[in-house]
């Protein structure tokens, strides 16, 4: 049922968000009864007073929550999956992750040090850094509408011009959403590279960057909670690939998924939202956003490089095919099917819609300038998998410029010059 598996993750996402922005997220017609079924791993994880206040203020909504110990999450899943019975949220994932101790403290490697170093020097404050007394007037279009594949598509245009209006906002409040999500992904994914990454520059690289990801989350929730009031909740294929990324034991996975696929596509799609979006304070936030994401992809690249080189052939083609399955994930996480169900849409036409307008295929393709390059350049254009690349139309880009050379000089750029 999709229209109740949208409800479900939405309310699920407004209880453990703590936020119950009732009149800003979608959602459930008032005379539909529905059951959410959630799992957690602990008993202390279960937000009870939460549940209360929502259950209060959703009585036609009714959350049973499971507690299943973590060890058996995995198997009671599969089983529960297999008879039709899987419940609607788990909050759990497990992860045999193997840690790795580092008594050597001699740097190994000048150039994961030095991005570490830049790493403390270019910090910021989102509470002290931006200045947050701006207001973005909400009777004008948040976005270059440039992009928007709707324009001429009969249920778009037969919308009112405030329904217009409201249809961009929402929009970019589901972009931002999913950067948000994506950056807790980031936190946890770097905090597990701390204990995972094999040398001791790495870790401590690995450290300043979940710091990063920590004060990215903060800001995009901040911005979202206080200037726009609408959330969505995380979008299924970057779920899905932010679980396959957490629960893979192999360290060089996690770097290809996260560092490679998703910063790399975020740091493209940060860099378009920086020219198209129209609030000032928006910019500014990605402005700096943009300066820490540019040296994670550049560690990644450089820290892989020279791993992959040692890889069997094997281990090569399973690591380039997981590259290549990613990347197409990805290109599902850009279509805003939340968006569609909340303005009454059909999500299939819609969906067709957006994949068949060029703008938006140019677009798409815009955001994998910087992963191509940086795939071919650490070794995972496989000749087995060049083939699909090409057909997805973005083997184009693997002759662009990459983030193996680093450019200290813009790297090391003072943070607020561009900032307003
Ligand atoms: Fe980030
Ligand atoms: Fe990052």
């Amino acid at each position: 049922m999709k229209n109740k598996n949208t409800v479900l993750v939405i309310a699920v996402f407004a209880i453990l968000a703590a936020v119950l922005l009732a009149g800003c997220a979608p959602s459930a017609q008032e005379d539909e009864q529905i059951t959410i079924t959630m799992w957690f791993g602990r008993q202390e994880f279960v937000p009870h007073d939460q549940f209360a206040r929502f259950h209060a203020e959703n009585p036609n909504i009714r959350v049973e929550w499971d507690v299943i110990p973590l060890e058996q999450a995995h198997t009671d899943f599969l089983r529960n999956h297999a008879a039709g019975s899987a419940p609607d949220v788990v909050q759990i994932f497990q992860t045999p992750l193997t840690g790795h101790y580092n008594w050597d403290y001699s740097s190994a490697d000048g150039r994961i040090r030095k991005l570490y170093r830049l790493g403390k020097e270019l910090n910021w404050n989102a509470e002290m850094d931006v200045d947050w007394n701006r207001d973005f007037p909400r009777d004008q279009i948040p976005m270059d509408e440039t992009f928007n594949p709707f324009n001429g598509w009969e249920p778009f245009e037969s919308l009112s011009d405030d329904e217009k209006l409201r249809f961009s906002w929402h929009n970019l409040a589901w972009m931002l959403a999913q950067f948000m999500h994506g950056e807790q992904g980031a936190l946890l994914v770097a905090s597990q590279l701390a204990s995972c990454a094999p040398t001791y520059d790495a870790k401590l690289y690995a450290a300043s960057q979940t710091f990063d990801e920590a004060r990215h989350v903060e800001v995009f929730t901040r911005y979202l909670q206080e200037k726009i009031g609408i959330l969505y909740p995380v979008n299924d294929n970057l779920k899905a690939l932010l679980d396959k990324i957490l629960s893979d034991p192999r360290w060089d996975l996690k770097f290809i998924g996260m560092q490679i696929i998703i910063e790399g596509l975020a740091l493209a799609a940060f860099n378009t939202l920086k020219m198209t979006a129209h609030d000032p304070l928006l910019k500014d936030i990605i402005h700096l956003v943009i300066r820490d994401e540019a040296r994670h992809v550049t560690f990644g690249v450089n820290y892989l490089q020279d791993y992959v080189e040692t890889l069997s052939e094997e281990e090569l083609e399973d690591r380039a095919h997981f590259a290549y399955e990613a990347c197409v994930v990805m290109r599902e996480r850009l279509i805003a099917t939340e968006v569609f169900e909340e303005f009454g849409w059909d999500v299939d036409q819609a969906r067709k819609v957006t994949l068949d307008s060029q703008i938006m295929a140019q677009f798409r393709n815009l955001l994998f300038t910087r992963i191509m390059p940086n795939l071919r350049r650490i070794g995972l254009l496989t000749e087995s998998v060049r083939p699909r690349f090409e057909k997805l139309g973005i083997l184009q880009f693997e002759n662009l410029g990459d983030d193996g050379e680093i450019d200290w000089a813009e790297l090391s750029k003072p943070l607020y010059e561009q900032a307003s």
